[in-house]
């Protein structure tokens, strides 16, 4: 039996980006991330096999890669705490429950579209604009993060104060 192609929208520079971004941010300090709305499970993969940390996907639609560790459950702040840090890379419909990970857990978001806002029309940068505003409201430290992928989604927001990194 032939493998399943992967087949992924958008830039897939994105996996690696984020995933190399974690490993030098964070290094030994965390070892249970939540890739939250991670789809078939490309970033994940790569955390475990390439970075060794224990790294599963939190989405509802079960769509996984064989071999990557996996909760088919839709993702809630609740879950935060079972994790060391909390990822949102493209979360669609999870981009808020992301953000509001942040009381409780570091959090990497990557938003895509506008599931944060339904009663405006924002623009990535204006989405980005619109959750570090709630971050400041709720008074979460927080750093921007341009990723070396395709414009205008490669825009991240982490929280919480840089931890001593290096794996
Ligand atoms: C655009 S895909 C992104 C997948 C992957 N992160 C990527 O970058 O390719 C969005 C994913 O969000 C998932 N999703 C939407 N709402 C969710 C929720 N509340 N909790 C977890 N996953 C959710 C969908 O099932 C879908 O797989």
């Amino acid at each position: 039996m032939g493998r399943r192609q992967i087949k992924c929208h958008g830039d897939e520079a994105r996996f690696e980006a984020v995933a190399e971004y974690i490993a030098r941010r964070f290094g030994g300090g965390v070892t249970y991330i939540a890739d939250v709305a991670g789809g078939q499970g490309l970033l994940s993969r790569i955390l475990c096999k390439k970075y060794n940390y224990q790294a599963e996907v939190v989405d509802p639609r079960g769509y996984v890669l064989k071999g990557v560790p996996s909760r088919k459950i839709e993702y809630t702040p609740e879950l935060a705490s079972y994790y060391d840090l909390i990822v949102g890379l493209h979360p669609d419909g999870a981009t808020r429950a992301v953000a509001e990970s942040a009381v409780y857990r570091p959090v990497l978001l990557i938003p895509c579209c506008n599931e944060w806002d339904q009663t405006q029309k924002l623009g990535s940068r204006e989405l980005v604009q619109a959750i570090v505003a709630y971050f400041d409201g709720k008074g979460i430290p927080h750093e921007t993060v341009e990723f070396d992928f395709k414009k205008p989604k490669n825009i991240g927001l982490i929280t919480g104060r840089p931890p001593h990194a290096g794996r």
